[in-house]
C-alpha cells in the first residue's frame, strides 16, 4: 500500500523523488521520506504526516546527488512517526532501503539479527531487510540482496542502495508491484506507473521473483538466483495532464465530472453497430455454465450489479464474492466456469490471490481492470480495460462507472451468445445506452442542488441507504462513498430487508437515502419508503424525474432522467457521489486522502 520511488541518472534525484512521491502518496500518506546519495554519504529527511510536511522540511535543506530513494507510507508495523518512516537503514547507516509490502516472518528474523548484534531503531518489519542485507554484505550489494531475498516471507517491492557502491540500485519484487522506467536521463523505479508519467517513455513491469540491477550505464533484470532474464519494454499510455486537478477543488470532484466522457469512451471502444466487440476471440466466451465474480470494495459492488444484469438478460448463473472471502472459503469449483475479477488498480492483493486460485481451479480467467499492464491485467487469460484513465481520489467514482458500463457490455455480449432476444432488443438497448452521457451531464448540472442538500445533512451522524433489485448494490456503494470520505456511519440495505431489523433505527433524525428510479421494483420501494415516512423518517429519494407519488413520500428528492432499469444503474451513482463529496468537503475532511485508507490495497 506504500508508494516507493527510486532514481539513478544524470539529473538531481531530489526533485524527481518529490514529484514522484506527490503522485504516489494516494497509496499511503502516513509519512514520507527521501534519501539522496551525495558522493560518499546519504542525506535523509523523513517526516510523519502528509507529503506537505516533507516538502516543507526539504525547503530547509539542500540534497544534491543523482541517486535517490523515496517512500510514502501506509503504516502496518509501528505507529506513525519519524523513526518508523522509510528509508530504513542497516546498523552503520551504509545501506538505505525502501519497501512496500509486509514481511510476515520479520519477528524470527529480527530475533536472529539481534542475537548477531544488530541494533534496531524502528518498530517496522522493513528494517529487518536492511540488517539482513548488511549481514551478507561483503562488498557486493547485489550478492547480499540475492542472499537475503530467499529468507523473506510475505510481500515486497523494495529498492536498496549502498554508499559503498554509489552507482547502483538493486530492486526486487515479490507480490507487490514494481516498475522500471527507462528515460534518456537515467532509470526510474516506482511502485506504479502514475509516478513515471512524463518521466519515462518506456517501462518494464517486473514479475514476482525478479531483481533489477540498475547502474548509470545500464540495467539487468535477473531472477533470484542471479540469472539474467530477457524482458520486453512497453510504452506508457497515460499522459501528464490526466493526473492534474484541472482547476477542481479535489481529484474526486474532477473524476466525478469526467464520467460522461468515460461512458462515451467505452461505448466507442467496445461497440460497433449494436454489437459488442472486446477484441477477444469469441471462443473464449463459449461453453460457460457459470460465472464467478471476485472483487473488493467498490469493484465488488460493480460485481453485484453484474450478477443482476447477466443472470437476467444472458441467463447464466453468477456468484459474486469479496476477494478476501473467496480466497479462504472452501469454494467448490465447477467445470466450465468463467472467472471474472474486477479491479481499478489491478494490484489489489486479495483479488490477485483470487485470480491465482481460479487459475489453479483451471477456470478461464477474465480481468476487468483500469490500470494497463497491472499485475492482474497481465496474469489473467484475457483482460478488458475499463478506460477510466488515472483515478487519483482514493474514493472510487469514475472507475466504478467504467466497471458498470463494461459489465453491461459483457452482459450483452453473453446474451448474444447464450440467449435469443426479441427482435429490436439490441437496437433499443444501444440507442438508450448512447443517451447515458447526456443524462449524466444533466445530473451534473444539478450539482448546486445536491450541494445545498449536503449543507442540510452534514450534521447527521448516521445515514441509511436503501435500494432494491438491480439498484441494491448502488445503495451499498452510496453508503461506502459517504462513510469512507466523511467518516459518517452509513449502511446500505435492501429495501425489502428493512422490516427484519433496520427499521428500528428510523426516527426523525436519520437521513434515509432511498434509491428508487423507474423499474420493476419501484412500487416495492415506494411501500418501503412509506413505512419509513410513517415513522417520521427523513427520506431523500433518488427518483426518476416527474415521479410525483415518490416525491410526496420524500423530504427531498434528487431526480434523474428516465432510463431503462439496467441503464439506471449508471445514473444513480452520480448523485450519491456528489452528496458524499459535498458532505465530506463541508465537514473539512481530506476528500482525496481519507484517513487510514490508501488507493491501492497491495497487502492482505
Ligand atoms: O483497485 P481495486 O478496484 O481492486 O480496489 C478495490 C477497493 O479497494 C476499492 O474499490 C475501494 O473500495 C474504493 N477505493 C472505495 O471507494
Amino acid at each position: 500500500m506504500c508508494g516507493i520511488i527510486g532514481y539513478l541518472g544524470k539529473k538531481d534525484a531530489l526533485p524527481i523523488l518529490e514529484k514522484g512521491l506527490e503522485r504516489l502518496d494516494y497509496r499511503g500518506y502516513d509519512s514520507a521520506g527521501v534519501s539522496v546519495l551525495d558522493g560518499g554519504s546519504f542525506n535523509t529527511v523523513k517526516k510523519p504526516g502528509r507529503m506537505d510536511n516533507l516538502k516543507e522540511a526539504l525547503k530547509q535543506t539542500s540534497m544534491p546527488g543523482s541517486l535517490g530513494l523515496g517512500h510514502t507510507r501506509w503504516a502496518t508495523h509501528g505507529e506513525v512517526n519519524e523513526v518508523n518512516a522509510h528509508p530504513h537503514w542497516d546498523c552503520r547507516q551504509e545501506i538505505a532501503l525502501v519497501h512496500n509490502g509486509i514481511i510476515e516472518n520479520y519477528r524470527p528474523l529480527k530475533e536472529m539479527l539481534i542475537k548477531q548484534g544488530h541494533v534496531f531503531v524502528s518498530e517496522t518489519d522493513t528494517e529487518v531487510i536492511a540488517h539482513l542485507i548488511e549481514s551478507y554484505y561483503e562488498g557486493d550489494l547485489e550478492q547480499a540482496v540475492l542472499k537475503a531475498l530467499p529468507q523473506l516471507q510475505g510481500s515486497y517491492a523494495l529498492m536498496v542502495a549502498s554508499k559503498k557502491e554509489p552507482d547502483k540500485i538493486i530492486a526486487a519484487r515479490m507480490l507487490s508491484p514494481l516498475i522500471l522506467g527507462i528515460a534518456k536521463d537515467g532509470y526510474y523505479l516506482a511502485s506504479d506507473a502514475t509516478a513515471l508519467v512524463d518521466e519515462a517513455a518506456l517501462v518494464i513491469y517486473l514479475e514476482d521473483g525478479e531483481v533489477a540491477v540498475i547502474r548509470k550505464q545500464g540495467f539487468e533484470i535477473k531472477d533470484f538466483k542471479g540469472l539474467i532474464k530477457s524482458k520486453t519494454t512497453s510504452a506508457l499510455s497515460w499522459s501528464g495532464p490526466a493526473v492534474d486537478k484541472k482547476g477542481f477543488a479535489h481529484f474526486m470532484l474532477k473524476e466525478i465530472y469526467e464520467q460522461p466522457e468515460v461512458i462515451k469512451k467505452n461505448i466507442e471502444i467496445y461497440t460497433e453497430k449494436d454489437t459488442v466487440d472486446f477484441s477477444i476471440d469469441q471462443r473464449f466466451f463459449q461453453d460457460i455454465d457459470r460465472i464467478t465474480i471476485v472483487a473488493c470494495g467498490t469493484a465488488y459492488h460493480a460485481g453485484l450489479l453484474a450478477e443482476y444484469m447477466i443472470e437476467e438478460i444472458a441467463g447464466i448463473p453468477v456468484t459474486v464474492d469479496t476477494s478476501s472471502e473467496f480466497r479462504y472459503r472452501n469454494f467448490v469449483p465447477e467445470a466450465k466456469t468463467l472467472f471474472v475479477c474486477i479491479s481499478q488498480s489491478g494490484e489489489t492483493a486479495d483479488t490477485l490471490a483470487g485470480l491465482r486460485l481460479a487459475k489453479e481451479f483451471g477456470f478461464k480467467t477474465l480481468a476487468m481492470v483500469n490500470v494497463e499492464n497491472s499485475t492482474i491485467a497481465r496474469e489473467a487469460d484475457k483482460v478488458i480495460y475499463t478506460n477510466a484513465g488515472p483515478e487519483i481520489g482514493v474514493a472510487s467514482t469514475k472507475a466504478y462507472l467504467s466497471q458498470i458500463i463494461v459489465l453491461q457490455l459483457l452482459a450483452l455480449k453473453l446474451t448474444h451468445l447464450y440467449r435469443k432476444q426479441l427482435p429490436g432488443f439490441y437496437y433499443r438497448y444501444f440507442t438508450e445506452l448512447k443517451k447515458i452521457p447526456l443524462y449524466l451531464e444533466k445530473i451534473l448540472a444539478e450539482a448546486p442542488v445536491i450541494e445545498s442538500l449536503a449543507e442540510e445533512l452534514q450534521k447527521a451522524s448516521n445515514f441509511l441507504y436503501l435500494g432494491r433489485g438491480i439498484n441494491y448494490p448502488n445503495a451499498l456503494e452510496g453508503a461506502l462513498k459517504l462513510k469512507e470520505i466523511s467518516y459518517i456511519h452509513a449502511e446500505g440495505y435492501a429495501g425489502g430487508e428493512m422490516k427484519h431489523g433496520p427499521i428500528a433505527l428510523i426516527d426523525k433524525e436519520l437521513p434515509v437515502i432511498a434509491i428508487s428510479p423507474a423499474g420493476r421494483v419501484r412500487d416495492k420501494m415506494l411501500s418501503n419508503m412509506l413505512e419509513v415516512k410513517a415513522r417520521q423518517g427523513k427520506i431523500v429519494g433518488i427518483i426518476t424525474e416527474g415521479d410525483s407519488d415518490l416525491m410526496q413520500a420524500c423530504y427531498k428528492t434528487i431526480p434523474v432522467p428516465f432510463a431503462e432499469e439496467h441503464l439506471s444503474t449508471m445514473l444513480v451513482p452520480l448523485p450519491l457521489q456528489l452528496l458524499a463529496y459535498y458532505i465530506a468537503a463541508k465537514k473539512g475532511c481530506d476528500v482525496d486522502k481519507p484517513r487510514n485508507l490508501a488507493k491501492s490495497v497491495t497487502v492482505e
